[in-house]
């Protein structure tokens, strides 16, 4: 198993630098909404998922995919226009792969972003929620099987998964651009259906501040590959029974477009301060 994961990375890295010549510092996983992040950045190079060998490829309607390469203020980034989830099928190993790819590729940082429903009652859709912690119990770990000692260790520590100086830095970035940014847990669980009330009122009880469908599993591989890493959650609507009528992902996206704007403001002047501070 764990063979098989490092063969077909190895093959993964390998069919990147074939096609690619660049060596990322940051990597950026875009979720729904920042889908055109990659606007702000001087592009060198671009990369369909599926021109990589073996690469999974997503199937959800808005999640085309692709690898984006570039730099923004001085900062080299990789960009995933578009990820993988666990409940299109793919295996957990699959899913981590672009993670764990871009680290080869020579990306030291993580940046996560995704849109989730919220609990915590101060948030409102559009709402922005740094990820200060996370709750993996509802879906498998991705570490599961023998352990690729290339890339960690069996055991790895997650007492800090989303790092306290990155974390102060995007704070403090928010606050001089005036971008209101709420912190909080995330929980992941593997969807596809979205969570029913009592579900939401349980999760409520085990501390969680907001849901969705992926994350969690690429910052535990992240952190085993010994990345650092950051995540910020767009609240784009209130969690199951919180509010009257029903979800649908049309309304995730479009408040998830709705924030766009300011999410992206965020994400720009924290990057570029990675830039000037830690790189
Ligand atoms: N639940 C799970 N995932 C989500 C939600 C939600 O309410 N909103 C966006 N992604």
């Amino acid at each position: 198993m764990a063979d098989e994961i490092m063969t077909k990375l190895n093959a993964c890295v390998r069919a990147v630098k074939e096609q690619v010549d660049f060596t990322p510092q940051v990597a950026l996983i875009l979720g729904s909404g920042l889908g055109d992040y990659a606007d702000q950045i001087e592009v060198a190079a671009e990369l369909p998922y599926d021109r990589i060998p073996g690469f999974p490829v997503s199937t959800v309607p808005g999640h085309s995919g692709k690898f984006i390469f570039g730099t923004l203020g001085g900062v080299k980034l990789v960009c995933m226009k578009g990820r993988v989830h666990y409940y299109e099928g793919y295996s957990m190993s699959d899913v981590v792969l672009p993670v764990r790819l871009m680290k080869m590729l020579g990306a030291q940082t993580l940046f996560l972003t995704n849109a989730a429903g919220g609990l915590n009652p101060d948030f409102k859709p559009g709402s922005l929620m740094m990820l200060r912690d996370h709750i993996s119990f509802f879906v498998p770990n991705p570490l599961l099987g023998k352990n690729p000692e290339e890339l960690g260790t069996r055991f790895p520590d997650m007492s800090e998964v989303y790092s306290k100086r990155l974390c102060e830095i995007i704070q403090r970035e928010a606050k001089a651009e005036n971008v209101p940014l709420f912190e909080g847990v995330y929980a992941q669980l593997t969807g596809p259906s979205y969570e029913s009330p009592a579900e939401i009122r349980a999760l409520k009880g085990l501390g969680v501040d907001a849901v969705g469908m992926s994350t969690v599993v690429e910052a535990i591989a992240a952190r085993h590959a010994g990345m650092e890493i950051c995540g910020i959650s767009c609240i784009s609507n209130l969690a199951a029974g919180l509010s009257a009528g029903e979800l649908n992902h049309k309304e995730v996206q479009e408040a998830a477009d709705e924030a766009a704007p300011r999410f992206t403001r965020l994400l720009n002047a924290s990057i570029k301060a990675f830039g000037q501070e830690i790189l």
